[in-house]
Parts: C-alpha cells; structure tokens; sequence
C-alpha cells in the first residue's frame, strides 16, 4: 500500500487539510492509501487541527477531522512513508535536514504536483478565506497524485 505524509510547520492548519484532501480524493477513487499528517515544529502537540480548517473541511468536503492530532514529524517517518510533502519551502529545507542519510523516501513541495514551485502560504495569522485558499490549493494537487495512480 502507497503511504503518503504531509508535513507543514505545526500540523494544525495546511497539513491535517492536506491529509483530509487525500484521504477524501482517494475514497472517492476507491483507493486504499495510508496518510498521514505531522508538523516540523512540537508547538502543537496533541492538539486538533484549527477550527476553522475544519470548518472549510467540512463545507467542502463533507469530511470531519476534529479526531486529528497534531505531532512532530520524526526521522523515522522517512521510513515508514514512500512519499513525503513538504507545504512550504522552509519545511522542505527542514525535512532535508533531519532526512537519513539512506533514505529512500520521495520529497517534495506538495504543489509541485500541480506544476507549482511554491508554498501553500500560512493560513495560521489570517482569517477563513485564507483557509479555503489552501484547501483549493491541496485538494487540486491530491486529485492530481490521485489522477497519476
Ligand atoms: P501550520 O500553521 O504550519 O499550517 O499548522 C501554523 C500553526 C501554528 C503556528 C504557525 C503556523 N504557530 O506559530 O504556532
């Protein structure tokens, strides 16, 4: 089975939307995936994903994710996961960072899959439409891996 981690900065906004993106995407396909979703920082441990990307989760996907909880991602995760998402460029370059020298686990920026160098912008500081901003920047990119199978 393909397992797929997507990492941002606390895994409480970006990344916990991405792993419902594909989680929804998948089950749509009929696709058994593994995903999951961690942070490159520990601020958040333990905690459910913000509400308010729950709440844009929720609208648009009719996908419920207050049973999420935010954890650190950890060298061993290269081992466990083929692929593994970055949501912005400074996660990438923190995620290369603590990647074992053996690793064979694929990295990349998550929008990458749909053509796009650049980072799913923080939606922590803003308000409700920068939370739907990234879930139509993720959902797009997890129809794509979705589309590629
Ligand atoms: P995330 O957003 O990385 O998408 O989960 C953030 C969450 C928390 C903080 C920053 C970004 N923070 O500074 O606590």
């Amino acid at each position: 089975m393909r397992a797929i981690l997507m990492v941002c900065l606390g895994n409480i906004c970006r990344s916990p939307m991405a792993e419902a993106a594909m989680r929804y995407h998948a089950e749509k396909a009929g696709l058994d995936i593994m995903v999951d979703s961690a942070g490159t920082a520990a601020y958040h441990i333990g905690k459910a994903p913000d509400t308010r990307g729950q709440q844009v989760v929720l609208h648009n996907a009719g996908f419920e994710m207050g049973h999420f909880k935010a954890r650190q991602v950890q060298a061993e995760d290269f081992n466990h996961f083929d692929t593994i998402y970055a949501m912005d460029a400074q996660n990438l370059r923190d995620l290369e960072h603590i990647r074992p020298a053996n690793s064979k686990a694929k990295l990349s920026l998550l929008l990458e899959e749909i053509g796009q160098s650049q980072s799913v912008a923080d939606p922590y500081y803003g308000d409700i439409s920068d939370f739907e901003t990234v879930w139509s920047q993720v959902s797009a990119a997890c129809e794509a891996i979705i589309r590629e199978y």
